[in-house]
C-alpha cells in the first residue's frame, strides 16, 4: 500500500506543526523527528500496524527533550521519558484519536529509550526508525568491520524491515573514505 494511505494526513500535518512550534529554532531536533518519521513510514508500509499511532509516535517521540533540559539540566533518556508524555498528551487529546491509541502512543514515548514496558508492533517500528537515524553516529566506531556491524544490527533492530534497511544502508552501501588521515566509515 502507498505510504500516504496508511495514516491520516491532516493528523500528521497538525502534529508536525505542533512539534515544530515546541522545538522552535532547534532545527536539529525538527530534522531528527522528520527523519525518524520518514523511516517509520517505510517500515510501516512493509510491516503493517496502526499508521496513525506510528506517525504520532515518530513525530512526538523526543518532544520532552527541552523540558527535560530545563527541569533537570539533563536531556538523558530517563528524563525525556518522563517529560515526553506530559507534553504529547494534551496535543493528542486535541485530535480525533481514540483514547486507546493515545494511551498507546504515550506508552511508546514513555519507553522509547529503554524498551522496558512495551513490545507492540508500533513500538518496534518507532524503535527501529529512531535507531536508523541514530545509528549513523555509531558508524565510525566500527571502523568498517562488517561482522561487528551485522552483529550490532541484529542485536538492536526489532523488525525484519528495520534490520534489512540497516544492513542495506550501513553495510551494503557503505564506503570507506579517507578523512583526516584515518579510515572512516561513511554511509551512502
Ligand atoms: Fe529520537
Amino acid at each position: 500500500m502507498k505510504q500516504e494511505n496508511l495514516y491520516d494526513k491532516k493528523l500528521k500535518d497538525m502534529l508536525v506543526s505542533e512539534m515544530q512550534r515546541i522545538f522552535g529554532e532547534d532545527i536539529r531536533r525538527i530534522n531528527h523527528a522528520m527523519n525518524v518519521l520518514s523511516y517509520a513510514l517505510k517500515i510501516l508500509a512493509k510491516e503493517g500496524g496502526n499508521g496513525n499511532v506510528v506517525v504520532a509516535s515518530a513525530i512526538l517521540h523526543d518532544i520532552g527533550i527541552h523540558e527535560a533540559e530545563r527541569k533537570y539540566g539533563d536531556c538523558s533518556g530517563v528524563y525525556q521519558e518522563i517529560e515526553g508524555p506530559l507534553i504529547a498528551g494534551p496535543i493528542l487529546k486535541r485530535t480525533m484519536m481514540l483514547d486507546d491509541d493515545i494511551k498507546h502512543i504515550l506508552k511508546i514515548i514513555a519507553n522509547h529509550h529503554s524498551a522496558r514496558d512495551i513490545d507492540t508492533l508500533e513500538f518496534r517500528i518507532l524503535w527501529d526508525a529512531d535507531w536508523l537515524v541514530n545509528f549513523y553516529d555509531l558508524l565510525p566506531a566500527f571502523k568498517g568491520n562488517k561482522e561487528l556491524l551485522e552483529e550490532k544490527i541484529n542485536h538492536i533492530f526489532k523488525t525484519v524491515t528495520g534490520r534489512t534497511i540497516a544492513k542495506t544502508e550501513f553495510i551494503i552501501n557503505n564506503k570507506l573514505i579517507k578523512k583526516g588521515g584515518n579510515d572512516v566509515l561513511f554511509s551512502m
